[in-house]
């Protein structure tokens, strides 16, 4: 073959293989074999070892990645890349909107709204349509020069094409590379089989995939870039975001599938929302979303601040962790005497609330997660309801005077002994009449959950147990006026209102004094199907263990709690004097008001000790979720008891969060 032959057949081999390329990696619609494509990249290999100089700057047979680097060269930016504001919440959107409305004068803005992928931004330099240079942000304004890797991207267009629309002679654009969750989790797979140490997340998979100075490493990582913005672009006019999105789309670039044009910052709302329960089920990590105005003209008006452009905002996505310090580990004293141990943390911000304090449950949780006052830790939100310490994060620093938290010998609130029995995770206060005991006890009573009698807040119940007005909540009932009325910062109006919802609550439904009673183990929901199934306070109390577990209402630990508490002679002398002072609660009518687990799906596994297998379900099913006997991708949480088998192994495979049998319990009664 002569030379000008071979020149002819080179670029024909080219654009062939750039265009079935372009069909299968930016398209997602393959138009040959592998067979054919890999006969086709063989011969122009071939040709280009016989024929070097012929070889094209395009030439796709440089995916495969060239002779290392010794380190990159540095490449400076033609505009500075920016970054975005945030917009921590959907407030924070409305007030964009305001400012931007108020600046450009305008009643109705339009918008395009577009997922904030989460990965590292790149420039991509086009001469004549042909990908010459490419480089890291760095710091905005110089980053690295990473050409060959990008070059080994298979989405990545090696040229443009002009045929809908001419390319501009000097084409800069900017996007995001990233890894998608089965890339990422088959090169983990991979550097676990090297021995070699796994990455974090896909985002720092990407970044070390990306920062190679070997891209024939980079080219086996299967990176994926999207395009989203401009860099300088000479001779060129559009006159809105959308339009330059088309335009990437005709010169063969990849764009993301979810940019939407909004009208009015309603639409952005409901995009970001909507792409918030998305998040899930992409195949890749996003982060949030990101809104442009659409108009350039009004773009160029706003201008941009030091760093960052006025005209687009990024919506970030609730947090699911947070890293924050424990600034103290606390002691506190519950209803039944147990001590329970409390961080008291930094306050942050974790799914929308503040969150100021987490339990750290016993003194075996403490020493298995080595919590001490001083550590830095990760915090979630369970079932985004209850805050959690996941454990230290990895570069946790201690002070050498740092010392291992144990729950104190004496009750902090009365000084009492404080013991732990055998075969109990938790520590108790040892003193009946601990004030502290008494306290939460009657604050329990009288919460909204329970007696929910109005006005009766925790100071009250601490001056009515301090000054010996009452000892029980029995005696809630035999308050008078003028013994209120006594009470310092005590309005006489206050008494009477008091007065009146004592008196209201005589009549609450059954399950409510059940729950207000206290009976280890008996939160809303069982309550709720004790005072279906049982039908009075008397019933109740003469149930049976037999009858409780045989009638599988219940589960064995919950049953002999129940059992238990009635035999007790104080508490059989307390219910005949709360029916003595009037007390008749109606009988229950099933509560199927609560839908706090609507959306959430749960499968049980393992042996259950608080509910029984049915109870559980029914309880899952009356707060509006479902369940299920597998777990599939859909499965929010795995309830695993003691014996639990494969479902566990299947749970962190499908990343299905898996709570104890009391975490679940904590969430289905928060
Ligand atoms: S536009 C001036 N669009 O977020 C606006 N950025 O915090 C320039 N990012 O450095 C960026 N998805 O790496 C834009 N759809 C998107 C994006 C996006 C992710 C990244 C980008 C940028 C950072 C800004």
């Amino acid at each position: 073959m002569d030379p000008l032959q071979a020149e002819s057949r080179i670029l024909d081999l080219t654009r062939q293989l750039n265009e079935h390329n372009y069909k299968y990696y930016v398209l997602d619609a393959p138009s040959t074999s592998d067979a054919n494509y890999d006969a086709l990249l063989r011969e122009l290999q071939e040709l280009e070892t016989n024929f070097p100089d012929l070889a094209r700057p395009d030439s796709p047979t440089q995916r495969v990645g060239s002779t290392p680097l010794s380190k990159f060269e540095s490449l400076t930016h033609s505009l500075p890349m920016l970054s975005l504001a945030n917009a921590m919440d959907t407030q924070e959107l409305i007030d964009f909107d305001t400012r931007v409305r108020k600046d450009l004068e305008q009643d109705l803005i339009e918008y395009v709204a577009e997922p904030k992928l989460d990965g590292l931004g790149v420039e991509l330099v086009y001469v004549d349509g042909i990908f010459t240079a490419g480089s890291t942000r760095g710091d905005g304004y110089t980053g690295e020069n990473i050409t060959q890797n990008l070059k080994t991207l298979k989405s990545l267009p090696l040229s443009l094409n002009n045929q809908s629309r001419p390319v501009p002679q000097y084409l800069e654009v900017r996007g995001e590379v990233f890894l998608a969750h089965k890339d990422f989790e088959a090169l983990n797979q991979s550097q676990l089989a090297a021995e070699k140490p796994l990455f974090a997340n896909p985002r720092n998979a990407a970044a070390g995939s990306l920062r190679q100075l070997d891209s024939r490493i980079t080219a086996t990582r299967n990176l994926k870039i999207n395009i989203y913005a401009s860099g300088r672009i000479d001779d060129y006019q559009v006159v809105s975001h959308m339009d330059f999105i088309q335009s990437l789309k005709d010169w063969g670039f990849p764009v993301n599938d979810r940019f939407q044009l909004c009208h009015g910052i309603d639409e952005v709302i409901q995009f970001h929302q909507d792409l918030e329960t998305d998040r899930e089920t992409l195949s890749y990590d996003i982060d949030g979303t990101v809104t442009k105005i659409n108009s350039l003209a009004y773009q160029d008006q706003l201008g941009i601040r030091s760093r960052s452009p006025r005209w687009a905002i990024a919506g970030k996505f609730k947090a699911r962790l947070e890293i924050t310090k424990i600034e103290e580990i606390v002691a506190s004293v519950g209803r039944t005497g147990a001590i329970t141990p409390v961080a008291k943390l930094v306050p942050i911000h974790l799914g929308g609330v503040m969150v100021a304090s987490a339990s750290l449950h016993n003194q075996d949780e403490i020493d298995l997660k080595d919590l001490r006052k001083g550590d830095t830790v990760i915090v979630q939100r369970a079932g985004d309801v209850i805050p959690q310490i996941v454990g230290l994060t990895s570069d946790n620093k201690r002070d050498a005077d740092s010392k291992a938290y144990l729950i104190p010998d004496q009750c902090p609130e009365c000084g009492g002994h404080v013991v732990r029995l055998e075969g109990e995770a938790k520590h108790y206060c040892q003193n009946i009449s601990c004030p502290a005991q008494i306290k939460r006890r009657i604050e329990h009573f009288v919460s909204k959950r329970c007696l929910d009698i109005d006005g009766f807040g925790t100071k009250l119940v601490s001056q009515l147990v301090d000054t010996e007005l009452i000892t029980s909540i029995a005696d809630i009932y035999t308050l008078t006026k003028d013994q209120l009325a006594d009470l310092e910062r005590m309005a006489e109006k206050s008494a009477d209102n008091i007065l009146a919802a004592i008196k209201q609550s005589k009549s609450v439904d059954l399950w409510r004094l059940i729950h207000g009673l206290g009976i280890r183990n008996v939160g809303e929901q069982l309550s709720k199907v004790l005072a279906n199934k049982y039908g009075s306070l008397a019933g109740l109390a003469e149930a049976k263990i037999e009858g409780l577990e045989i009638t599988d209402e219940v589960g064995p630990i919950v049953a002999r709690g129940v059992v238990e508490f009635f035999k007790e002679e104080d508490n059989r002398g307390l219910i005949a004097q709360l029916v003595a002072t009037g007390l008749n609660p109606k009988t229950a009518v099933k509560d199927t008001s609560d839908d706090k687990f609507s959306g959430l799906s749960f499968v049980f596994t393992g042996k259950l000790e608080l509910y029984n297998r049915d109870t559980a379900r029914e309880v899952v099913e009356s707060l509006g979720g479902s369940t299920a006997n597998s777990i599939s991708k859909k499965t929010t949480y795995l309830v695993a008891g003691p014996g639990a088998g494969s479902k566990l192994e299947k749970a962190a495979k499908l990343g299905v969060k898996v709570l104890t049998e009391n975490e679940f319990q904590e969430i289905v009664e928060k």
